[in-house]
């Protein structure tokens, strides 16, 4: 117990590591850090007190907002918001561009979030989380903040991360040297250090997709799940299929045995075939902490730290996890253009 580390502690001995670092990184951090604690405080409680069912609202996303989404999302924009140190946030749950409200200090950061990853098995006590991205501002501090501050190539992450909250509450993070997890000691009230500079392992035994969607899907798409399917591939023998429906829960555990997450383009509405994921908020943020991992992320034939989003809310069809299955399914889709 005495060797463990805080994550505080391993943010102090990195920070040096960030480019043009200054303290704000380590206090955004730090209220990052906070929320997660408020949120997964609540989150463990949602059998016990009036916050499970529907909230009556539909988000820009054309969902229902659950009680325990608009929790996780107030804290955050609350907390995020006083930190100093952002000049913008963005969420899953607002429409646009948050600002930072008149009169508060204001620093070079932007965070854009999914306060709630999984609403559909908070009812049932089933892993949920929470993505953050954060970007750091292109134009000058003190002028107003453009969309192009936000809407950034998501290369230009400088950090990346989500909090798992499952048997334990679990923050795992990159600020581009690594991937990092640390887990939530209840006791102490601390993360602390338990799984240092995660690598996935290159060749995976699990892929993750909901195949109910089957018959909304390409003839390309169907291949790539087929050889997952199938005993054609590198085993010999199917792959493993594992689908919790939390983007959060999913990943982690492909990350940590290796694998593949899929969640294509689909013709559910016939005008227009398209992912569900949301590029800023989900796929960008997973895709920095997987390629920091040694893994691949792509939508098919694109590699997602390469998008520039055009808008806040965008979609994008995902492939994230083992270079050796990412790489099957690029080449699949590339062949069928
Ligand atoms: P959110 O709860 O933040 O809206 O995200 C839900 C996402 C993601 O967590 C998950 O991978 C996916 O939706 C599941 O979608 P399906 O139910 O269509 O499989
Ligand atoms: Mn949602
Ligand atoms: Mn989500
Ligand atoms: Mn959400």
């Amino acid at each position: 117990m005495t060797q463990q580390i805080t994550v505080t502690e391993h943010l102090l001995l990195h920070q040096k590591q960030i480019p043009g670092a200054t303290g704000q990184f380590t206090h955004l951090f730090n209220e990052l850090v906070l929320s997660a604690k408020i949120i997964s405080r609540e989150v463990n409680k949602a059998g016990l007190v009036d916050v499970l069912g529907f909230t009556g609202e539909i988000n820009v996303q054309g969902e229902e907002v659950k009680k325990l989404d608009e929790y996780a999302n107030r804290i955050l924009i609350h907390r995020m918001a006083r930190s100093g140190v952002l000049c913008a946030m963005a969420s899953e749950e607002n429409a646009d561009i948050i600002d930072i409200p008149h009169g508060l200090p204001q620093g070079s950061y932007i965070i854009i979030f999914d306060p709630l990853d999984g609403s559909s098995n908070i009812d049932v006590n089933v892993n949920i989380g929470t993505i953050f991205s954060i970007y750091r501002r292109k134009s000058k501090v003190g002028t107003p903040v453009q969309s192009s501050d936000v809407l950034q190539c998501c290369d230009e992450q400088v950090a990346a991360g989500y909090i798992l909250y499952g048997s334990s509450t679990m923050l795992v993070f990159t600020t581009g040297d690594g991937v990092h997890g640390f887990t939530l000691d209840p006791g102490v009230g601390e993360f602390l250090l338990s799984h240092p500079n995660i690598k996935i392992p290159e060749i995976g035994k699990i892929y993750s997709v909901n195949e109910g969607y089957w018959p909304y899907w390409s003839e390309a798409t169907k291949k790539v799940v087929n050889h997952f399917k199938s005993a054609d591939n590198v085993h010999g023998h199917p792959y493993s299929l594992r689908y919790i429906g939390s983007l959060v829960a999913d990943f982690h555990r492909n990350l940590i045995y290796g694998g593949v997450f899929m969640y294509p383009a689909d013709h559910r509405e016939p005008s227009k075939p398209v992912g569900k994921l949301r590029l800023m908020c989900e796929a960008a943020p997973m895709a920095m902490l997987v390629e920091q991992a040694g893994g691949m992320a792509t939508d098919g034939t694109k590699r997602i730290l390469d998008i520039v989003p055009h808008e806040l809310h965008q979609r994008v069809p995902l492939f994230i996890g083992s270079k050796h299955e990412v790489s099957i399914i690029r080449d699949i889709y590339e062949g069928q253009d």
